[in-house]
């Protein structure tokens, strides 16, 4: 079977990993941590970043920091992962749900202000697959209704809006690295800070509500509690793992790179005879080779490609139940017919497998296959 995803581990991460279990210091914030967030200010010149337990504990704490509350509305994608409307729903706020743009799936940004009440605090856009929403426009919005901008950018790291890392823009970003993501750490993510003082509150609340970031850095001799936290740092041990990843970041990149492209050349034709329809990029975006999706002409066909290509050994998928019509956005008040764009999508994308060390092989039988299928379909 060819996996969807497959993690890519080489000496260089076992080394590493080697190296922070002998330190016989492998709680949060260790060196491993430290040369992570180095790098991502050497390689992406991104300051304020912090290392998390989870893309899901970013999006937390970016609520907390944004002072999220009972009462307040948020608008955020339906067609996303549960994460980011659990944040919300956490703090006791509301997720107030947008349309998707039908040729990126990310937020539909002419549907945001008809949204905007007074209660609205805060947007969550989410870069699906790797692929920037429109942030400008997304950021104008926000300052004219003074709202508070948290990226979803968990699928986004390495990938760039107008020369800007993904995650940057607005007031929080936040990343993955769970396992199904481009650079792994089997659970893991990071929070991205602008402003220097909620970076310093940012830095307690990750530490159970301690100054201990302030101990480690020497600028206080002891430690104590100053707010309400919780634990959102991960072990050394996994911050070594990542390490490697970003160590091999390019090699990383320009193999996803070269299955995306691939796949991309592979399916012009099919797209051409209306068979499919590829992803789209706008000029705006430099994505990051994240996910190889297509929307296929209705449900029915996506789901016979899907069997047919698992009945040949590749295990292509889809997601999301747009959150909108799954039992929680029920309980919400939402119900099918809310949010169109989303729920016709959400039926016709199929995702492919894409992993770095896909072998050639592998990749000439997808397209191969592929190609087969529709056309005895279609
Ligand atoms: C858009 C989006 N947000 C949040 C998450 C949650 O990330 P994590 O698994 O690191 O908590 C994911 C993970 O798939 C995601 O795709």
């Amino acid at each position: 079977m060819i996996p969807f995803a497959k993690i890519s581990m080489t000496d260089v991460e076992k080394k590493y990993i080697n190296q922070a279990l002998e330190t016989n210091k492998i709680c949060g914030d260790g060196e491993f941590t430290k040369k992570c967030t180095g790098w991502f200010k050497e390689n992406c010149g991104i300051n304020n970043f912090l290392l998390t337990t989870s893309c899901t504990h970013s999006l937390e704490l970016a609520a907390l920091l944004a002072g999220l509350k009972q009462g307040d509305e948020v608008l955020v994608p339906s067609y996303t992962f549960v994460s980011t409307a659990d944040a919300i729903l956490l703090r006791g706020a509301t997720p107030v749900f947008i349309d998707i743009d039908k040729k990126t799936f990310n937020m539909d940004v002419n549907k945001i202000e008809e949204k905007i009440t007074p209660k609205t605090k805060a947007i969550f856009p989410v870069h699906y697959a790797g692929v920037a929403c429109d942030m400008d426009k997304i950021m104008e919005i926000a300052k004219k209704h003074n709202l508070i901008v948290i990226e979803d950018a968990a699928q986004g790291t390495l990938a760039y809006y107008k020369g800007k890392p993904l995650g940057t823009i607005g007031d929080y970003g936040c990343y993955s690295f769970h396992e199904t993501k481009n650079y792994v750490m089997g659970e893991g993510g990071a929070i991205i800070v602008k402003d220097n003082d909620k970076y310093l509150e940012a830095e307690i609340i990750r530490e159970k509500g301690t100054n201990r970031s302030q101990f480690i850095k020497g600028v206080v001799d002891k430690y104590t509690w100053h707010e309400v936290g919780s634990s959102y740092l991960p072990s050394d041990v996994l911050a070594a793992m990542l390490y490697g990843q970003l160590e091999r970041a390019d090699e990383i990149m320009e193999k996803r790179m070269h299955i995306w492209n691939t796949y991309h050349k592979s399916f012009e034709s099919l797209e051409k005879q209306g068979k499919l329809a590829r992803p789209y990029i706008p000029d705006y975006a430099t994505h990051n080779a994240h996910m190889y999706y297509m929307v296929l002409p209705n449900e029915k066909i996506r789901n016979e490609l899907m069997e047919k290509l698992k009945e040949n050994g590749i295990l292509a998928v889809f997601h999301y139940i747009p959150l909108h019509t799954s039992p929680m956005g029920i309980k919400l008040g939402y119900k099918q017919g809310d949010l169109p764009e989303t729920e016709e999508y959400a039926k016709r994308l199929l995702r492919l497998p894409l992993y770095p060390d896909m072998t050639e092989e592998e990749l000439t039988f997808i397209c191969e296959k592929v190609h087969t299928i529709l056309n005895t379909l279609i």
